[in-house]
């Protein structure tokens, strides 16, 4: 026997509870027969090897994350040399700019299928395929509930995208050219060479929108080996890290080493910090606070502000910036990024992760070799690069992301001599998107450049699923005049590759009974950043008065799901979890 099936006995895997249960050998037979038939033996099942999950997230429905397809064939190879026996099953798809009505519905379908699948199966570690938005925080939530060992393997992003010599990034080439097209600057066609342009390969978003920025976060939080989420899907050490991560979970699979112990406020908070410091995704909100309060740690919106608001972002990547995951990549990734932080003392690096080191040793001596690409701490892109969160007589939650702010939108709103960072303007109210697209270009709504573009009815219940339309675009006749952001807010999100400093996520949401509801158009409203404020100028009376109209519309469930969805959910600033899974913490542990 070798050494490897000698210490496992010393443990016994929740796995031999199925394959090798002296008590049940009549069930035990039964399992037993159905795995040989893809090349197990009954010995390897029952020596104590333990099984390893692999989730796989890639399929034609899911392109981001179709690179797993390749990469699992590698995480095997890895699993079996170090000693494990892999399983691979299917996770529910998640695919961000298809799956209508949003995406987002399917971040807690996923999760709710992963759970069930881990507790209920003989797995004893998983390793979690990642790559689209919401596939990483599904997948971590999961992990978190489950509490058996877990490792994160990213897809990683494609290769950059070039138009005309320029490079194009996923989705905010789209932006921008959807601007150029209203202009009428570009035609169809080119709109398309655009859009196609900017996705050359194989691999999730090439900017630093919610796919770079969750895979990030995955990694600052200690859950992927060092390095890993930057690499391009088609690079050759794409490969070699799925091997290595196969090995890995073995390991991690032995020494038990679990979420929990690595899934900490501390762990939280540092992501955070990362999620700043890389102009990250605002979906990151939502997500970060979701994983937190599966893995038991509360994240306040005060921690936002505390840890996060006056981090300088030091990653020059679209949206934030000028560049994309490539040479992200090559100027060191993640580790280069939190060396600087860790270098600043703005880390707790003395975490356990995945490598079975601390954040300190993962990324020592990591520093970047790029100046263009990540900036030091001192002299960063901007000085402060964290969501401002916002209250008010409308919400008690939004954030704004003040890394996108562009210079024209500094000098038309927030530059007031006297009111610095405070601006008012009347609102345009849209109820969903539909109508937004309805009457945007209608004349008579009045929109100038002092007009707010508030949208309701996109929130977790309003929707659902809390749809990314909050970057509204003005209507043509003022892009044509060279604005092309308003100030825009809403109780939905926005796509992480968006460059519009909207106010999102605004909860409660309208159609949960927030005061976004009671708005009407016409409204003032002003924007105090410096107090993070954001309110109606109504008295609190008057907005009551309005409490007893007919509340704005919202569609009707179209599936089973989205009712139970609806039904489930809680609001943005506590992570649109499904509530009622939060106290199954554990349950890989208690066998079924
Ligand atoms: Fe899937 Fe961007 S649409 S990663
Ligand atoms: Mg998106």
């Amino acid at each position: 026997m070798s050494n490897n099936v000698n210490n496992n006995a010393k443990r016994r895997y929740r796995s031999q509870d199925w394959f090798d249960n002296p008590e049940r050998i009549d069930m035990t037979a039964l399992y037993l027969e159905r795995f040989m038939n893809y090349g197990i033996t009954p010995e390897e099942l029952r020596c104590g090897k333990p099984i390893i999950g692999i989730a796989q997230s890639g399929s034609d429905i899911t392109p981001c994350n179709r690179i797993h397809l390749e990469t699992v064939k590698r995480v095997r190879d890895g699993i079996r040399d170090a000693g494990g026996i892999p399983m691979e099953f299917p996770l529910h798809p998640i695919f961000e700019n298809c799956r209508r009505p949003t995406a987002a519905l399917d971040r807690n379908l996923a999760y709710l299928g992963l759970v069930e699948i881990l507790h209920g199966y003989p797995i004893d570690a998983v390793v979690l395929t990642t790559g689209c938005d919401k596939t990483v925080p599904a997948q971590l939530m999961a992990a978190a509930t489950v509490d058996i060992p877990a490792i994160v393997l990213s897809g990683g992003p494609m290769l950059d995208g070039w138009f005309e010599g320029e490079l194009v990034g996923s989705g905010a080439a789209i932006w921008k050219a959807r601007r150029q097209l209203a202009a009428g600057t570009i035609d169809e066609k080119k709109f398309v060479d655009i859009a196609t342009a900017s996705a050359p390969s194989a691999g999730h978003c090439n900017t630093m929108g919610t796919a770079s920025t969750m895979n990030a976060v995955a990694e600052a939080l200690g859950m992927s080996l060092t390095g890993c989420s930057a690499i391009p899907a088609p690079y050759r050490e794409r490969g070699q890290m799925a091997y290595e991560t196969g090995r890995r979970i073995v390991e991690l699979a032995k020494d038990d080493v679990r979420p929990s112990q690595i899934l900490t406020r501390d762990a939280f908070l540092d992501a955070i910090v990362v999620n700043a410091a890389i102009g990250g995704s605002s979906n990151a909100q939502p997500h970060i606070v979701a994983m937190a309060r599966h893995a038991g740690v509360e994240i306040t919106p005060e921690d936002w502000m505390e840890y996060g608001y006056d981090v300088p972002l030091l990653l020059n990547m679209q949206p934030a910036g000028k560049y994309l995951g490539e040479r992200f990549h090559r100027a060191g990734g993640v580790p280069a990024v939190m060396w600087e932080l860790e270098q600043a003392g703005k880390l707790r690096s003395q975490r356990l992760t995945v490598t079975g080191k601390t954040i300190a040793e993962n990324i020592y001596a990591r520093e970047t070799d790029d100046r263009e690409m990540i900036k030091p701490f001192a002299e960063p892109l901007k000085d402060t690069a964290g969501f401002l969160v916002l209250k008010g007589n409308l919400f008690d939650f939004a954030i704004m992301k003040t890394s996108v702010i562009s210079p024209a939108f500094r000098a038309r709103y927030l530059a007031n001599p006297g009111h610095e960072n405070c601006f008012e303007c009347k609102v345009v109210v849209f109820d969903g998107s539909d109508d937004y697209h309805h009457r945007i270009n209608d004349p008579s709504l009045g929109i100038d450049e002092y007009t707010m573009l508030v949208i309701r009815g996109a929130g977790p219940v309003g929707w659902p699923g809390s749809a990314e339309v909050v970057n509204m675009q003005p209507p043509d006749h003022l892009i044509k005049q060279g604005i092309s952001n308003l100030p825009t807010l809403g109780d939905g999100r926005q796509s992480g590759t968006s460059d519009s400093p909207s106010i999102l996520n605004a909860s409660p949401e309208s159609a949960a009974g927030g005061n976004l509801s009671l708005l009407r158009t016409g409204d003032v409203i002003r924007v105090d950043l410096n107090h993070g404020r954001c309110d109606v100028l109504l008295s609190d009376e008057d907005l009551e008065a309005r409490r007893s109209d007919a509340p704005p519309m919202i569609p009707a469930s179209q599936t089973p799901w989205q009712e139970i969805y609806r039904a489930t959910v809680g609001q943005l600033h506590k992570g649109a979890c499904m509530e009622l899974a939060l106290p199954y913490r554990g349950v890989g542990h208690d066998m079924p």
